[in-house]
């Protein structure tokens, strides 16, 4: 593996899962592969998961982690090519990336869409940015468009809480006070598309995702439906996509609650965090144990690994 900014960037997701599971037994095994390796972490929006365990799991491998929050304590960084630089951007990204490569043997990188100008959030700027200029390999802490280490976490999660062999995993839109990113529900779709599930998404209408993620999947606007017989309730806010980074619904009837979940097959569960108490999810859902939301993150840090094990052995 080169990069990893996309599920796209997985050949084998079972061969992946099947690493995950390896090195969650025994995460300390493969000290030597990292050893005198640099992990840069670049953070342009806030995080606790994605920040702790990918530099826990740099850290498990005898990786070095190097942690920048760069919109706050770096340049401000210019990506368009051919600019005047008058203005408040004292850094272009083709002279960033390549010192950041001297510095560190992987870059990794998160950065949030704008939510307001759906073509350039589409274009990854920042992300492709890095793969562009960077001379050494770039993963994606959450893009614009996707969360790749999350769906690798939310696959292994699955992969360990599944009773049948084929599970039915439900993705559920849950309501939210603010707008959100499509990058955790769209990297959630490709991954189970690559699975061995029976996979059907659920939200109000109008709130349909972009369909080149969500082609070939069942959708359906009746919650309840959705709910029966489910094995897992996956459930995620994210914005309007048509009507591009805006909130027209908060309908409370969407929330996850105990009677919602009596529709499923005893489902488990699942949210990539942080989330919304009472908004998304209720308090008795969320402490119940069919929640394993906790389970879920600690797996961030197998999936991490994995995922540096693969590009720190194709680095040689
Ligand atoms: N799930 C997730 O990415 O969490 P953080 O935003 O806290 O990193």
């Amino acid at each position: 593996m080169k990069n990893f900014t996309s599920v796209d960037d997985i050949q084998d997701l079972s061969e992946l899962v099947a690493l995950a599971k390896t090195i969650k037994a025994a995460p300390f095994a493969d000290k030597e592969i990292g050893k005198n390796k640099t992990l840069g972490l670049l953070f342009f929006n806030p995080s606790l998961r994605t920040r702790l365990s990918t530099q826990k799991a740099a850290l498990n491998l005898g990786m070095d982690a190097i942690v920048m929050n760069l919109n706050t304590e770096g340049w401000l960084l210019e990506f368009e090519d051919g600019v005047i630089m008058d203005g408040n951007k004292a850094e272009h990204i083709k002279e960033a990336a390549q010192v950041v490569s001297q510095y560190c043997d992987i870059i990794a990188v998160r950065s949030f869409p704008s939510l307001t100008d759906k073509q350039k959030d589409e274009e990854e700027q920042v992300i492709n940015s890095f793969k562009k200029y960077a001379s050494v390999p770039v993963i994606s802490l959450e893009g614009s468009t996707e969360h790749p280490l999350q769906a690798v976490a939310d696959a292994l999660t699955i992969e360990e809480f599944k009773t049948v062999t084929k599970p039915k995993v439900v993705l559920t839109w849950a309501p939210h006070p603010k707008a959100l990113p499509h990058a955790v529900p769209n990297s959630f779709v490709k991954i189970m598309k690559k699975a061995d599930v029976d996979f059907i998404i659920t939200h109000p209408e109008g709130y349909e995702l972009n369909p080149e993620f969500t082609s070939g999947v069942t959708i359906t606007h009746n919650q309840d439906e959705a709910f029966k017989d489910a094995d897992f309730i996956y459930a995620k806010n994210w914005s309007n996509y048509i009507d591009y980074g805006q909130i027209t619904s908060k309908d409370p009837s969407w929330t996850v609650t105990t009677e919602k979940m009596a529709l499923t097959n005893n489902a488990k569960f699942m949210h990539c965090l942080p989330v919304r108490r009472n908004m998304i999810v209720t308090d008795a859902v969320l402490d119940s144990d069919a929640s394993i939301v906790i389970e879920e993150a600690n797996n961030r840090t197998y999936a991490a690994q994995a995922i540096l094990t693969k590009i720190l052995e194709n680095a040689g």
